[in-house]
């Protein structure tokens, strides 16, 4: 069996429509996909072509069916990064035709459709590009570096005991749900795949302002802050030139206010010790 009549019979499977005919909406299209073994060698695009692609499928869907192409010819199959499919994990992480996640607003790659490209389209697909992501192969990225800014100070802590009454801390609602719209970061890294200085900053941001908000996150709001972002420089991220392209390409819309208020804590810890007056003032 061909490998171009495999991906027909498979794609009219996914479907109810009749692959043979064009005329209910499927596309041809052209793949550019960044293929490379390692971090250690050199990597290049390869052509792909994808035939009789339905709109409806999604990004992923699409990749899976070329990638069951490949096998059965024998070939190996484009790695790629995925778990949830639907939003909420971060692992897809697809730079597509010169933006992460591709090219509608506020979505990830798994949530991506093929009907936001058309019959005959080129589509360009590379992995997230920044020294701190180190690719493990084709598509893929190693992203360890986001799991290690967060165990420098990413946490809060719990004080062992009863369990408190849900209602004992009163929250003003602005302020939950501020710091819920922060923690709707789903650490895909896309805010720096999108940064030309490969800045971190809207993630750290973030991930310091969900805690920093709450009273559950005071006691170590300013140590939180200065290991985040030491964690941070360390790992090779540059700097914030605020060009806003990290908020314009989040997949969760995270404002680029998180990293004002990040820069504000920063700057209150170091200049004023608010670490120390902190500490002090709890008889720490
Ligand atoms: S800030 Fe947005 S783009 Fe950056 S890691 Fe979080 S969800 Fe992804
Ligand atoms: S696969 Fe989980 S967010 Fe896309």
């Amino acid at each position: 069996m061909s490998g171009e009549f495999f991906l027909a019979t498979h794609y009219s499977q996914l479907t109810t429509h009749n692959s043979k005919n064009m005329s209910n909406g499927n596309m041809n299209l052209t793949l550019k996909v960044w293929r490379q073994k390692n971090a250690q060698t050199a990597g290049k695009f390869v052509t792909y072509k994808a035939e009789g692609i339905s709109p409806d499928m999604s990004f992923l869907e699409m990749l899976d069916v070329v990638n069951e192409s490949l096998v059965h010819k024998g070939e190996d199959p484009i790695y790629f990064d995925h778990d949830c499919r639907e939003g909420i994990c971060g692992m897809c992480s697809l730079y597509i035709n010169g933006h992460p996640h591709g090219p509608k607003r506020a979505i990830t790659t798994c949530q991506l459709h093929m009907r936001s490209f058309h019959d005959g389209q080129t589509i360009t697909i590379e992995p997230w590009r920044a020294a701190p992501f180190p690719v493990i192969k084709d598509l893929a990225v190693d992203r360890s570096a986001f799991d290690r800014i967060q165990q420098a100070g990413g946490y809060v802590s719990v004080n062992t005991g009863g369990v408190p009454d849900a209602n004992e801390i009163a929250i003003p609602k602005v302020i939950a749900d501020e710091a819920f719209n922060s923690a709707t970061c789903i650490g895909c890294g896309a805010c720096v795949a999108a940064c030309k200085n490969a800045s971190a900053m809207l993630f750290v941001s973030a991930k310091v302002s969900q805690l920093g908000m709450l009273p559950q996150g005071q006691p170590e709001r300013f140590r939180r802050v200065q290991s985040m972002v030491a964690q941070m420089d360390e790992e090779g991220f540059g700097n914030c030139t605020n060009t806003g392209a990290c908020e314009a390409e989040c997949p969760k819309e995270i404002s680029l206010t998180n990293i004002s208020r990040m820069n504000n804590d920063y700057f209150s810890a170091k200049l004023f010790r608010q670490e120390e007056l902190h500490e002090q003032s709890h008889g720490e």
